[in-house]
């Protein structure tokens, strides 16, 4: 028995050039996961229920989407203890993708299922489900339209040169330049929907957990590295990781120890 830790992400999408009220948004939601997981930990629940928890409860609607529109939401949960792992790829309609890979771990024979395959475990399993536009928000269909002038396609050689309007002062007129950028595409546009978490319990129990939409104008089917155990996501009985940033560059980058 000893003390507890917990570490929790809000993903890549956050930059000083968000207008301010997105940046206060962003905190707001992290000291939430943050509060969520703090209570559950002094209410001695595990590790692995603790990265659940933070992971969906305090979720806002919305999701980062694919070049054609729609969403595509992938999570990921390992419970480093007992080195069992779900994961999920593909989701257009369950609500909380974190708890579906919670399902794959514990009721299914397998440790990942993708798009079709894991649409119908959900519908087997009860989980809560929405229609696909539930996650399409006003905000993110201006970021999308953002990333498609920037003309971003994310391969990691491709770099642009260019300076598009920040998120908020989109249109015609707008004068603020966002030059941080990430292989070419201004983070600004990264989707701030994206969750980690890695927890370590009262007992020693180490957990991790991530969720995420992936990044804007994704290629439709594209898979980031948050549902890859061993590269977004992992934990083990020694330590626990939860990545965020560009998914390509993550998946390349995996070294073992
Ligand atoms: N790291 C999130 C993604 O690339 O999808």
């Amino acid at each position: 028995m000893g003390g507890w830790a917990i570490a929790v992400h809000g993903g890549a999408g956050v930059d000083p050039n968000l207008p301010k009220e997105r940046q206060e948004e962003a905190k707001r939601l992290l000291t939430r996961c943050l509060d969520i997981g703090i209570s559950s930990l002094r209410s001695n629940l595990p590790a692995i229920d603790v990265v659940e928890l933070v992971n969906w409860k305090p979720i806002p609607r919305g999701s980062a989407l694919p070049e054609n529109g729609t969403v595509e939401m992938e999570a990921s949960i390992m419970d480093g203890p007992r080195r069992r792992c779900g994961a999920v790829s593909g989701l257009t309609t369950v609500k909380n993708p974190v708890s579906l890979a919670r399902l794959v771990m514990e009721q299914s024979p397998h440790s990942y299922l993708g798009f079709s395959g894991a649409e119908e475990f959900a519908k087997k399993q009860g989980v809560e489900m929405v229609d696909n536009e539930y996650f399409i928000t006003q905000d993110n269909v201006e970021m999308l339209k953002l990333a498609k002038v920037a003309n971003s396609i994310l391969l990691s050689t491709v770099q642009f040169d260019y300076r598009i309007p920040t998120v908020g002062t989109c249109g015609a007129g707008a004068a603020m330049d966002s030059p941080l950028q990430m292989n070419g595409l201004p983070i600004s546009v990264y989707a701030p929907e994206t969750v980690g978490c890695v927890v370590v319990d009262k007992d020693g129990r180490c957990a991790a957990a991530t969720s995420t939409g992936g990044l804007m104008n994704k290629m439709i089917g594209r898979i980031g590295d948050s549902p890859l155990i061993g590269s977004g996501t992992y934990a083990s009985e020694l330590c626990g990781v939860s990545c965020t940033g560009e998914g390509e560059a993550i998946i390349q980058r995996v070294e073992t120890a």
